[in-house]
């Protein structure tokens, strides 16, 4: 039987990356994953291939509508080859996982392909095609994901009524696509079929849309998406989805509690997700779970049994790639003797639609819920010269300080390229920067980045030069 300082069940970013740093600090490593390819859901079924089809249909979408604003004709008909952008999505796919088997191969780290179950706390079970082979593992961390959500009275068919691993490879553009959840999944994929042809509904149970975002967001968001064509039914309640045939029936009440009745060819379920730790046999190692199905673990990642710790979607906090690979990185530290420390609210979380939406720290709903006082800087998009040039002009900067220290406490923004942007705004707050820190900073002009330094010096007695 093999034996391994450190087993990491799953492969995806939080799998993988915590393989790779306890390979780094000399532990024998082994990683298990049920699939033949590694990556998880971000490399497979998430990140990768969403944004290879919002690249994708962002192209399009400007040779159909905005080259001509540019100057630019085509002769001729702009036509979509849609199997073509599939393989291109399919190819990037494939090309990200391989880069993940080098890294494994690279840092000298045994890959194990089937579902690994413990044993007991020391062992597991990995079992391929029904055939089981077992290793010993002083340490084990468990990365084992998490798997779409959906609404109890919704049958997935996952040919019309599908998750976003199906809408990520439809033969066929919808004629109209519903949209249950107006989320980051939900938006992301609707904006892509839109782009592509289809009438888009979004269906959302809460008041706004990305309701977990300062409300801001939500409304200059919704506000564009709406101009782009994509439909909104905002606290609405689904009550029902059936199929016959072709043709998809949802049935809600709508914000007046007017029942209304929506149909379609497909329908998209993006109601959130769920941790996955089926068939991981977790009680034979004594490993517990909360009432939510996520693996229990303390500041260190450590579960109730201490050799044993649990990281990424499969535990507490907020559901993204990179969360995950700061504590795969993390826990390989700790159970090296190192003391790494991760700030959950620098985490930003962004919206890969066009225009992109960013933020990190606290919502203005936050401050005022904690009771803190705040203040605001905003600059809309619109008024830099980067903007206009590009034709970018949707969207703003919101800075939220601190009323009396003026310590940066929030940054929002939506607009072009805003999911890059951001990681300025959490250098500043990982630095515990003032706004007026911010606004002393030479930002290059002319760039997106521009509204960020205008925003900070709205933020500080109302300075913002361009507006
Ligand atoms: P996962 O990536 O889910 O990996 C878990 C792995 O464990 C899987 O490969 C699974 O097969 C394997 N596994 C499970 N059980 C076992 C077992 N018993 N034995 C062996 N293997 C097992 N996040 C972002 O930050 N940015 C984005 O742009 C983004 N886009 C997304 C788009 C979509 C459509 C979706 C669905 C998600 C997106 N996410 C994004 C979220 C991101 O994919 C997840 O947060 C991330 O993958 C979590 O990483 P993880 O390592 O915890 O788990
Ligand atoms: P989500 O949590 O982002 O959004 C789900 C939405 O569905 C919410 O707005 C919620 O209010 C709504 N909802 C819940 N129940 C409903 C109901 N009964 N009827 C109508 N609406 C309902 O979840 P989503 O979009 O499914 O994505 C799952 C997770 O995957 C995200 O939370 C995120 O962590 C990750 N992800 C991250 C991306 C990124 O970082 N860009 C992209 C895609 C996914």
């Amino acid at each position: 039987m093999s034996t391994y300082d450190v087993a990491v069940i799953g492969s995806g970013p939080g799998g993988y990356v915590a393989a790779i740093r306890c390979a780094q600090l000399g532990m024998k490593t082994a990683i298990i994953e049920k699939y033949s390819t590694l990556g998880g859901t971000c490399l497979n079924v998430g990140c990768i291939p969403s944004k290879a089809l919002l690249d994708s249909s962002h192209h399009y979408d400007d040779a159909i509508r905005h080259f001509e604003d540019h100057g630019i004709e085509i002769p001729g008909e702009v036509k979509l080859n849609l199997e073509k952008m599939m393989e291109r999505k399919a190819s990037v796919v494939s090309q990200t996982c391989d880069g993940v088997k080098f890294l494994m191969d690279k840092n000298k780290i045994d890959v194990y392909e089937g579902v690994g179950s413990f044993k007991d706390k020391t062992h597991i079970n990995i079992e391929k095609d029904g055939e089981t082979q077992t290793i010993e593992a002083k340490k084990t961390i468990i990365a084992t994901g998490s798997k779409p959500a959906n609404l109890p009275f919704i049958e997935l068919d996952k040919e019309r009524v599908i998750t976003s691993t199906e809408a990520l490879k439809l033969k066929e553009v919808p004629k109209h696509m519903i949209v249950i959840g107006g989320g980051v999944i939900g938006l992301e994929l609707g904006q892509v079929y839109k782009r592509l042809g289809a009438e888009v509904t979004v269906v959302e149970f809460l008041d706004r849309i990305i309701p977990t975002m300062d409300s801001a967001l939500s409304k200059e968001l919704q506000k564009v998406l709406k101009k782009q064509g994509i439909k909104f039914y905002t606290s609405t309640k689904v009550k029902s989805v059936e199929r016959n045939g072709d043709e998809i029936t949802i049935k809600a009440d709508d914000k007046k509690d007017k029942e209304i009745e929506l149909k379609g060819d497909y329908c998209l379920v993006s109601v959130g997700r769920k941790p996955f730790t089926d068939g991981l046999n977790a009680e034979a190692a004594g490993v517990e779970l909360d009432d939510k199905g996520r693996v229990k673990v303390n500041d260190h990642l450590q579960t109730n049994v201490d050799n044993i710790y649990a990281i990424g979607d499969v535990v507490r906090g907020a559901m993204l790639a990179h969360k995950a690979e700061e504590e795969g990185t993390m826990v390989a530290e700790l159970m090296a003797g190192q003391k790494p420390h991760i700030d959950y609210n620098l985490i930003p979380g962004v919206v890969y639609t066009w225009p992109e939406v960013a933020a990190v720290g606290k919502t203005e709903e936050q401050l005022k819920e904690e009771g803190v006082k705040y203040k605001e800087g905003k600059f809309p998009m619109r008024a830099l010269g980067r903007s206009r040039a590009s034709g970018d002009i949707d969207g703003l900067v919101k800075i939220l300080a601190d009323e009396k220290t003026d310590e940066v406490l929030g940054v929002h923004m939506i607009g072009a390229r805003t999911a890059d942007l951001i990681a300025e705004a959490v250098t500043a707050m990982e630095f515990r920067a003032s706004a007026e820190d911010i606004s002393r900073m030479s930002h290059a002009h002319p760039t997106f980045a521009e509204a960020v330094k205008e925003a900070a010096l709205a933020a500080t007695d109302n300075r913002a030069l361009h507006i």
